[in-house]
């Protein structure tokens, strides 16, 4: 059990009307890793994140989670979502909002643990409304990881936070990663995405390639991420010459 991938999607297709937000994508994450997705707007890694938590359904292709059918009931659980836009319930407190999801998993007593881990323990009392932008950011994540998932999919959890946030969000990402968690983290930002053990460069609704960055950076022939993007989105296979 342990040995099958955190996530494995073959072949994954997802249509809205004419568009192929996702256009026949392959790739799987190891368990205990970081994975970033990474690729432009409109590039499709909120449409696949949303599909490994059953939101949406592949027009084919198919998709596994911690070793089940993505969307199965047993494994919601066991998973962890952090959404692009917070989903937060603003007239009440901190704390209250973190209660509420661990409520929904049966982890009320790690709520303090939650807050601490985000430093937003002496704010618990705070109506969310009050709290700056890149405080809601925290409570999200605070919320999402609550129930201890085995796996966290974070959809861009440091847009509009600042550099020191961000660097303690991603220490707190690696002392996950260090206990067992898996994370799947999307970003359109490089040097944010560079920070992942591996990468799948999306573009177009289409994996352009996946791998370390130094793997990257070898099998495009340049010595950094962003001239690996380019030149990996010139070439239709994502090819080296
Ligand atoms: N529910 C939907 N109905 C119609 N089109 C959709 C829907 N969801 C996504 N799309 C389209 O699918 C494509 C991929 O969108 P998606 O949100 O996955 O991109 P993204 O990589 O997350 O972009 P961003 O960086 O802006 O968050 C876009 O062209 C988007 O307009
Ligand atoms: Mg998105």
């Amino acid at each position: 059990m342990e040995s099958t991938p955190a996530v494995d999607i073959q072949g994954v297709v997802k249509t809205f009307g004419a568009l192929r937000a996702l256009d026949g994508v392959t790739l799987s994450v190891r368990r205990g890793e970081i994975f970033g997705l990474l690729g432009p707007n409109g590039s499709g890694k909120t449409t696949l994140i949303r599909m490994l938590v059953g939101l949406l359904r592949p027009d084919s292709g198919r998709i596994s989670v911690l070793g089940r059918a993505a969307g199965d009931a047993g494994i919601l659980g066991r998973v962890g979502y952090m959404t692009q836009k917070a989903a937060l319930y603003p007239d009440l407190s901190v704390r209250e909002n973190v209660d509420f999801f661990a409520a929904v998993y049966g982890a009320r007593a790690r709520v303090a643990d939650a807050l601490r881990v985000v430093e937003l323990s002496e704010r618990a009392d705070s109506v969310v409304a009050t709290l700056s932008g890149g405080m809601q950011q925290r409570l999200s994540l605070a919320c999402a990881l609550v129930h201890g998932p085995e796996l966290l999919l974070l959809d861009e959890p440091t847009v509009g936070i600042d550099p020191l946030l961000r660097a303690e969000f991603w220490t707190h990402f690696r002392r996950l990663t260090a206990a067992g968690t898996t994370i799947v983290v999307s970003s359109h930002v490089m040097d944010e995405a560079g920070r992942a053990d591996r990468l799948g460069l999306l573009r177009f609704g289409r994996l352009l390639a996946e791998g370390t960055v130094a793997e990257l950076e070898a099998r495009a022939g340049v010595d950094d991420l962003e001239a690996a993007f380019l030149r990996l989105s010139a070439t239709p296979e994502g090819a080296a010459t």
